[in-house]
């Protein structure tokens, strides 16, 4: 961009940088005389636009791009001409806004026009053509019987003025299938497709409607009989009577004081008519091809579909302007002044923003620099638009007034306001002028313009400001039964007699469009293409030196070349080189400038400076001057008051590349804090997720509780059968077991009498060594265990209670606890009947026949190692000691005494970390340090026996009483 020479691309991708960088709106403002490239360098410009925004080829993007790509070949068919000066002249000013998403990739635009050149419908100078439009429906021969255009193009009359229907370089033919595919992409349906071709053919014909005289105040439309009656045609064409359009062109319809009458015209007001009526027809159509070709690339029906982005994109603009050059010709007209007018202003504004402003920002900002003349046209606007006194505001005064106020008169007055004027000349004024040599008409005037003299013709100057169509064509196309013509004509829908205000003039709102077309330009960052045109020839590789060095001197590029000269390139971006610094013996001019502020900011992040800046400011000059120093670029740049300007383009360069280069890990940082955020939602999603599955378990564990609970509080859910659960519900079902048993037991303890309450305690505690022998509970839990039952079942009770205090006294021992007649098996595997008194301290054996005599030593209770009892009805109890010499024992009661044994005796043992029961069926023992299993027998025997049955096994045989 800055090393390379001038290339469209290049503005282009400056504009879109500019704008995607900067969040900077953008236009390119495309100036150039007539024919020197101006609407092909805009069809470039946006064909660089959709090729680089068009990546990720969404099939949106694409076809927005395609549509506006395509929509200037509609706008060109309808809107371009065959000028003298240009082949494909446009006729009128286009001004075309593309809006940009966040993503900058194009998602619609707005299409602008200006002054359409209209008169060309009916009026074309020698050379010249009508709109391409005209003879691409003549070229295709199909359709032409469809149109009644059964002439040669040289025969009809709006056609074959300029005198060239037909030229090499334009294919009219392939033109017209080119504008039938784009209407296609457009959108264009087939009805509204042929109702565009009618109106074209409609105006064809009114170009060969005649009139004929009657009485020199009225007068006929000629028709003839055969297939060529032009009335006839445009009645079908246009899907309205033969009689009212008959009528509309040959009288007028006029209120006045609530009366409304018939006027007929003559034939010259008639024809004026016709070609009012040609020129509006095309207006009309040309202004709703632009209306449909902007709804169809609006914003709207993007907008619909991505509300998110609405706010965010509205600001994205690049605008290209498009519009007519500065003409001069043989005969110049009110068109070519507001052409010429249009260029004026669009060099003002270059004036205003670039040269302007310049000196301006040097004077501000206190640098030193060296002038540079230019020509300012002020001057010239001033003369053509400024209020009241302008030669438009004359112009519109003369149509003003009411009467016969001629085109003549109207230069009258400007020659008189202007005669003065540097940039203003005329026959009347300067005869003698060798401008006027062989000329002999008063009805010319001169401008001066700032790309050249142009002599104007006065001629239909009134006509074509007042523009005026009678009210009569308004409601006849209204009333067309064509919806797609009617929708042309809103205006045709007020009655006759509805008063309605003059509207504006043709200068007028010219000129308003280009004071606000200039606010729009100011409003954004221009890019300028400068077009010169290499010759008049429109040919190649001619280059006519001498038109060249005038339009280079006039569009103000010399000081330009000054600049390149020097060896500093003018970019457009950088406008700025219009000025030379000066405050070193060489001069240089400026690449680059900025505020300081957005200077910091933008290089803040260069590595070897990053540490040293505080990322939130001070942005000021003592930063700037130390990112410079720190780059080594402190010579190239100058330091304003509140800007930065850099010389030398490689500085920029350099301060580009280092920013580059320390965006790279910041964008790793970016993307590191982003990588994490996003897990983080995901941890944070899930986690959420674990939260809600807890806080629902408990809620159904919470339920389950619920359910069990009322389920078991009914009589403290005896005979409730535990409830099926589910399966995850296994474990904690397990732990509500246990604790729906304790508290069960707890209520029934706490139910019980107290006597009871020990013996309670003993049978939950035998409970616990028993679990395999269920059988051993008493059957209510109300039977109190009495423990002593020697005291009762006895019958020497006395003798027993002798002996027990004699051996209270010597063994120091608190109570009996437990008391019982037994079979007791010796260390011979014989049978002694004993009394087995289990006291606090020791178990006794006493002999129940003699006094209750003890049995050899009483037997601790510290040398207790466990018991071992059967899982069966048996009394049978083993008592496992030390020695490994167990007590063997069978009770002889009738009630089951084994759990009251075991629970007391495991009560005493409570502290006793060994202590252990083993129910088994078969029961093992050690007697005399040997070995045995004892099972259990049933035979036809009187009373409780204990057999060796072999070496390792003892018979315990019980009376059978099954
Ligand atoms: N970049 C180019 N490459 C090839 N030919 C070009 C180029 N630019 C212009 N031309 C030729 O010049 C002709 C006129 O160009 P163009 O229509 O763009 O002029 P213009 O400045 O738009 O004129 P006007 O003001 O009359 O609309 C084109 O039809 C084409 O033949
Ligand atoms: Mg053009």
């Amino acid at each position: 961009m800055f090393e390379r020479p001038a290339h469209i691309f290049a503005i282009a991708e400056a504009a879109y940088r500019t704008l995607k960088q900067r969040l900077i709106n953008t236009c390119i403002v495309i100036s150039g005389e007539s024919g020197s490239g101006k609407t092909e360098a805009s069809k470039i410009i946006l064909r660089y636009i959709a090729a680089v925004t068009n990546m990720s080829n969404q099939a949106e993007i694409q076809r927005i791009s395609n549509i506006l790509i395509q929509t200037n070949v509609i706008l060109e068919t309808f809107g371009n001409s065959r000028t003298n000066r240009n082949d494909n002249s446009s006729r009128f000013g286009k001004y075309m806004d593309l809006n940009f998403d966040y993503k900058f990739d194009p998602i619609g635009g707005k299409i602008q026009h200006y002054l359409l050149e209209k008169s060309r419908v009916v009026k074309q100078q020698i050379g010249e053509r009508n709109f391409h439009s005209f003879y691409q429906l003549l070229s295709n021969k199909k359709s032409l019987q469809e149109y009644g255009l059964y002439l040669k193009p040289e025969d009809y009359y709006y056609i074959n003025q300029g005198q060239c229907c037909k030229i090499d370089r334009i294919d009219d033919k392939k033109d017209y299938e080119k504008a039938i595919e784009a209407f296609k992409v457009v959108g264009f349906t087939q009805d509204e497709i042929s109702t565009i071709w009618k109106i074209i053919a409609t105006i064809i014909h009114l170009g060969n409607l005649t009139f004929t005289d009657v009485d020199g105040e009225h007068c006929l439309i000629v028709r003839s009989n055969d297939q060529n009656d032009q009335l006839e045609w445009i009645s079908k064409l246009l899907d309205c009577e033969p009689s009212d359009i008959s009528s509309a062109l040959t009288s007028r319809v006029v209120a006045a004081r609530n009366e409304v009458f018939q006027s007929r015209q003559n034939v010259t007001r008639a024809y004026y008519g016709r070609d009012a009526l040609s020129k509006a027809l095309y207006e009309r159509l040309f202004e709703w091809l632009i209306k449909y070709i902007n709804k169809t690339l609006s914003q709207d029906d993007y907008e619909r579909r991505n509300s998110f982005h609405k706010r965010i994109y509205d600001s994205f603009v690049i605008g290209v302007l498009d519009i007519y050059g500065f003409e001069i010709f043989e005969n110049n007209s009110f068109e070519q002044l507001c052409i010429n007018y249009c260029n004026e202003k669009l060099q003002q504004l270059f004036i205003e923003l670039v040269l302007k402003q310049e000196q301006d920002e040097y004077e501000s900002e206190n640098i030193t620099w060296q002038h540079i003349d230019y020509f300012n046209n002020k001057i010239i606007c001033d003369l053509i638009e400024q209020s009241r006194i302008g030669i438009l505001a004359h112009l519109d005064e003369a149509c003003q007034i009411v009467g016969t106020v001629t085109d003549e008169i109207f230069l009258k007055s400007i020659n008189k306001t202007f005669k003065n004027h540097k940039h203003y000349s005329s026959w009347e004024l300067t005869p003698g002028d060798k401008i006027w040599k062989n000329i002999d008409t008063n009805k010319l005037f001169l401008i001066r313009h700032y790309a050249g003299d142009v002599v104007y013709s006065v001629d239909g100057f009134l006509d074509k400001n007042r523009d005026t169509l009678y009210d009569d064509f308004k409601r006849l196309l209204y009333h067309s039964k064509n919806s797609i013509l009617s929708s042309m004509w809103p205006d045709g829908e007020k009655s006759i007699t509805s008063v309605t205000r003059r509207p504006l003039t043709t200068a007028t709102i010219f000129r308003n469009s280009m004071i606000s077309l200039s606010d729009l330009l100011s409003s954004k960052q221009p890019f300028y293409v400068r077009c010169i045109k290499p010759n008049d020839e429109k040919t190649a590789n001619i280059f006519d030196q001498i038109r060249i060095e005038h339009q280079i001197a006039y569009l103000g590029l010399l000081e330009n070349v000054r600049v390149r000269r020097a060896g500093k390139i003018l970019v457009e971006k950088y406008l700025e080189i219009f000025y030379i610094f000066s405050n070193k013996k060489k001069k240089k001019g400026f690449c680059h400038r900025a505020l300081y502020n957005r200077f910091v900011q933008r290089y803040k992040i260069i590595d070897c400076v990053r540490s040293k800046l505080h990322p939130y400011g001070p942005f000021n000059k003592e930063s700037a001057s130390y990112i410079c120093n720190e780059l080594n670029i402190n010579n190239d740049v100058v330091y304003g008051n509140t800007k930065i300007f850099i010389k030398q383009p490689t500085s920029l360069f350099q301060l580009e590349k280092k920013r580059t280069e320390g965006l790279e890990p910041i964008v790793v940082i970016l993307q590191k804090h982003v990588r994490s955020w996003k897990q983080f939602r995901i941890f944070h999603r899930e986690n959420s997720a674990i939260r809600i599955q807890n806080f629902y378990r408990k809620y159904r564990a919470r339920n389950y509780i619920n359910q069990l609970n009322e389920l078991f509080s009914d009589r403290l859910g005896k005979n409730v059968v535990w409830p099926q659960s589910r399966s995850s519900f296994t474990t904690i079902n397990n732990v509500l077991k246990q604790m729906y048993q304790r508290w069960r037991i707890k209520q029934i303890e706490q139910r019980l009498p107290i006597k009871l309450q020990s013996t309670f305690e003993l049978k939950l505690l035998a409970g616990k060594y028993l679990q395999q022998r269920p059988l051993f509970f008493d059957k209510s839990i109300y039977q109190e265990w009495h423990g002593d039952y020697l005291l009762e079942e006895n019958s020497r009770v006395k003798e027993y209670q002798k002996s027990i205090n004699e051996l209270r006294t010597k063994d120091n021992f608190n109570k009996v606890i437990f008391s019982t007649f037994a079979v007791k098996l010796n260390s011979h595997i014989k049978m002694d009947e004993r009394a087995i008194i289990l006291t606090d301290k020791y178990i006794y054996k006493l002999d129940p026949k003699k006094n209750f005599p003890i049995k050899k030593s009483h037997i601790s209770l510290d040398d207790v190692t466990g018991l071992s009892v059967t899982s069966g009805k048996e009394q049978l109890i083993v008592i496992h000691l030390v020695s490994n010499c167990d007590l063997v024992f069978y009770m002889q009661t009738k009630i089951d005494r084994v759990g009251e044994f075991v629970g007391h005796m495991a009560k005493l043992k409570q502290k006793s970390s060994n202590f252990s029961v083993n129910v088994q069926r078969y029961v093992s023992t050690n007697i005399a340090k040997h070995k045995y299993v004892i099972n259990t027998v049933w035979d036809r025997v009187d009373k409780v026996a204990f057999n060796k049955s072999s070496s390792n096994n003892i018979s315990l045989v019980l009376p059978d009483v099954r």
